[in-house]
């Protein structure tokens, strides 16, 4: 198994532009099947998991081509309605097809999700909200049968007790041709979650996203949706990683094709822990270390428009280097500290105790070899031994290339001395 060869301590300097979002493309290729025909996705990153979602799209009857950042889906053929345990368990986001096949074919039998091991992640509001919408679910085991009853998917009012970014894509899914209204209560409302919106929308789709202290999102049956050429958001979270890296390393970057609205909680985090930061031109930003870096307090990760999850490993790695303390709250998943006793081969300095996570900084971390746990915990050891002294190996590379489109080629464009072998 390859590794991730890594000489630390190496100032990152340069510009970058940013890959399309993992998050975002997964569910809207899932969507094509909505359509019936050609569907143009531009800046649509090259990843093991979206790899994944086109074999399963290859596997129903679609047609998928890569053309050098773009992914053409032709679904005009889509006959298969079933996905075999295997591909099931390759991700996470394989539970969403469950929205889109019983939306085109009316039934649909899949297995449970796999994906990254942070937590229990049970599908059961999934479940529920699709039974709410006149939608049969016979579970056998790890395989699930579902079959839509009468003519149409109906339009439902559903609570959601916690705002599940997967639960709410499905029902969006489910939703967008079922007869009638759909209103989600308790939405989540992620920057993934709009694109998604503003693609379905591109295809005919009549959604509304309502931000108040209760989000909402109203989607109004249609009778059909029309393929369409969609150019994904920018991936905020991998923007997040290189920022953290480049901190690390003291140095400075311009990230092009990146939206700062994405990145609101993490720039505050970033500048309140040394970094100066400058938007440009709506979609270019550009980070510098100002003074030496320093902890913020608290960081509890939270529903969008909080601090996201994902970035809770890569901040942590970014934190051991900043002086003073930080506490890390993790609300979203109860397992997501498996990267810990990873940073801590660096020499970092972390306690935890359930949830909560607390680490104090040091001005230097020496090399380690380490092992990545999952996608984000992979990627906070990547920033970790950029900052540290010495040569530093992380295998385990299948995580992060779930996620990262060759990052040893982006880190490498900024001056990063880091290989693949
Ligand atoms: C999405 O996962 C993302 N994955 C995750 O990113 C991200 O960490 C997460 O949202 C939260 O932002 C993709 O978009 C592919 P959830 P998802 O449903 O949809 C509980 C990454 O690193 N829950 O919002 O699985 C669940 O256990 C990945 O890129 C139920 O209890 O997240 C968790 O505690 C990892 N029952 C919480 O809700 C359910 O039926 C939030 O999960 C569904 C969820």
């Amino acid at each position: 198994m390859k590794k991730l060869v890594i000489y630390g301590s190496k100032k990152l300097k340069g510009e970058l532009t940013v890959q399309g979002s993992k998050n975002a493309s997964l569910p809207i290729l899932i969507a094509t099947i909505l359509t019936k025909g050609e569907n143009i996705l531009k800046r649509c990153p090259n990843l093991n998991d979206t790899i994944n979602t086109c074999k399963i799209l290859t596997i129903l009857g679609c047609k998928t081509k890569r053309q050098e950042n773009s992914l053409i889906v032709d679904t005009t053929n889509l006959y298969g309605n079933e996905i075999s345990k295997h591909l099931m368990s390759t991700m996470r986001s394989s539970i969403i097809f469950l929205g889109a096949l019983l939306a085109r074919c009316k039934e649909a039998i899949v297995y449970l999700p796999g994906g990254c091991d942070i937590g229990t992640r049970p599908i059961n509001f999934h479940i529920s909200a699709l039974k709410q919408m006149g939608i049969q679910v016979k579970k056998t085991g790890e395989k699930l049968h579902c079959k839509v009853k009468g003519e149409k998917i109906k339009g439902a009012n559903i609570f959601l007790s916690f705002p599940s970014v997967g639960t709410t894509e499905n029902i969006i899914l489910a939703a967008v041709t079922a007869e009638g209204t759909t209103n989600i209560f308790n939405a989540a409302i992620e920057p993934e979650i709009e694109d998604l919106c503003n693609y379905l929308k591109k295809c005919g789709a009549k959604i509304k996203v309502t931000k108040n202290n209760k989000n909402s999102i109203s989607i109004e049956g249609v009778e059909k949706l029309n393929p369409c050429t969609y150019k994904i958001m920018p991936d905020r979270i991998v923007a997040a990683t290189i920022f953290s890296a480049v901190a690390a390393t003291k140095g400075e970057v311009l990230l092009k094709s990146i939206k700062p609205i994405h990145l609101n909680h993490t720039l505050k985090i970033l500048n309140e822990m040394g970094c100066l930061i400058k938007t440009y031109d709506d979609d270019n930003i550009f980070l510098k270390i100002k003074k030496p870096l320093k902890a913020v307090k608290e960081i509890k990760t939270m529903p969008h428009p909080g601090f996201p999850t994902d970035l809770q490993p890569i901040i942590m790695a970014l934190s051991c280097f900043a002086k003073g303390t930080t506490i890390f709250i993790e609300t979203i998943f109860e397992n997501r500290f498996r990267h810990v006793p990873e940073l801590e081969k660096f020499g970092a300095i972390i306690k935890v105790k359930n949830r909560i996570c607390v680490t104090k900084g040091i001005a230097n971390l020496h090399s380690a070899n380490v092992c990545a746990t999952d996608l984000r915990g992979g990627a906070a050891l990547i920033v970790a031994a950029m900052g540290a002294h010495g040569i530093s190996k992380i295998c385990n590379l299948p995580y992060i290339d779930r996620g990262y489109e060759k990052i040893e080629e982006q880190f490498f464009k900024l001056g990063a001395n880091i290989f693949r072998k």
